[in-house]
């Protein structure tokens, strides 16, 4: 069966051979893979900069933004049915007693490092036919959602993200529950982690700005128009300058991975602020930051800020019905986030060339 995958011994790229999988455990689920995302971990796994293949295997396949369609199932398996549409997820706990995240069903805040992900680190990855799984990795998506199913690994980074504005906003007990907050959020950056961020900020109630490089009058500034975002080019003004222009910013989702841009707006961030880390910046030179500034902020404005990396089921299954809903509101611009759709064969070029449009995706239908 064909799989893409990543070769260290050959520095290579490339579709190989890859065995059929087999139901091996009573929970397992055979699965036919649909559609793959492409992500920046992709890209950087591809220029040998990341990722582990499984001990013991030459080549990793890569692939972690996955739908498919369940095949088979095992005779214990109950959360899915031949025919049904999911996404599996990707970390799994590390084997360690003392790690009381994996223990308790939270890989995500994994303690010890040892955990793996499928197509990442240690197991393959989804870039493939057919891939085997334990149901309990499993979210269903409705089947109506088929063509956009792709994005709901991407979207966890956001709805983990927010999860946790919930809980730390139990400090300002005035807001309401449902609606986090409807104050202002400033996204950075316009890919595709940005953009569905966005989405999920909108349907919040979040008056939202997305701060980025591409002009105005780009595909992505009218896109974030289109959906009832206020886009703000870098090309246009500055961070300071937008930090002008909005009322107090209550939130600060960041998904460019650029230090320097991310810093900047660490100084814009309001009175009782958060600030989001999602990016993961490849480590250069160190950068100048006005730290007595940015310190005397968060003091005297109880702000906070926090990293956050993975998605546990809470965040997949909010994926899954925030997609739903985005799809109801803006169906033209959810499908559109979906730029480009290629062959396994074509995955080398796709993920050494340029990054180009907004979500591109390895799809294994077929014809
Ligand atoms: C994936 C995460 C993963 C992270 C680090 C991201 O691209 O979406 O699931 O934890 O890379 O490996
Ligand atoms: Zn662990």
């Amino acid at each position: 069966m064909k799989a893409v995958a990543v070769v260290p011994e050959e520095h290579s790229v490339r579709v190989v051979d890859h065995p059929e999988p087999k139901l091996e455990q009573p929970e397992d689920v055979l699965l036919r893979i649909l559609d793959v995302g492409v992500c920046g971990t992709d890209r950087e796994i591809a220029r040998f900069e990341y990722g582990t293949p499984p001990p013991g295997s030459d080549y990793l396949v890569i692939g972690h933004e996955s739908l498919a369609e369940v095949v088979e199932t095992g005779p214990n398996v109950t959360r899915v049915k031949p025919g049904d549409l999911v996404v599996t997820m990707v970390r799994r706990p590390c084997a360690r007693l003392d790690c009381p995240a994996c223990r308790s069903g939270h890989p995500d805040f994994c303690v010890t490092g040892e955990f793996t992900e499928r197509g990442i680190n240690g197991l393959q990855g989804f870039m493939t036919e057919q891939v085997v799984d334990d149901q309990r990795y499993m979210h269903v998506v409705p089947a109506h959602l088929n063509s956009v199913g792709v994005l709901v690994e991407p979207l966890t980074i956001a709805e983990k993200a927010l999860l946790e504005v919930v809980d730390v906003q139990d400090r300002l007990p005035w807001l309401s529950e449902d609606a986090i907050h409807s104050g202002t959020a400033l996204v950075l950056g316009a890919g595709p982690v940005g953009l569905l961020g966005t989405l999920a900020l909108l349907v919040r109630g979040f008056d939202t700005w997305v701060y980025s490089l591409e002009p105005a009058d780009s595909a992505k500034g009218k896109w974030v128009q289109s959906v009832g975002g206020h886009y703000l080019s870098a090309k246009d003004a500055s961070i300071a300058e937008l930090g002008a222009k909005t009322r107090n910013i209550d939130l600060v989702y960041e998904a460019t991975g650029v230090s320097h841009v991310a810093f900047q707006a660490m100084e814009v961030l309001g009175v009782n602020g958060i600030f989001i880390f999602t990016g993961v910046p490849s480590r250069k030179a160190p950068i100048e930051v006005d730290a007595d500034l940015l310190m005397r902020n968060l003091v005297l404005q109880n702000q906070l800020v926090y990293g956050t990396v993975n998605a546990g089921s809470r965040a997949f299954e909010n994926a899954i019905q925030d997609l739903a809903k985005f799809y109801e509101t803006w169906p033209d611009a959810v499908t559109s986030l979906i730029t480009g759709r290629y062959a396994p064969e074509e995955a080398e070029s796709l993920l050494l060339g340029k990054s180009e449009g907004i979500k591109q995706v390895v799809t294994l239908r077929g014809e």
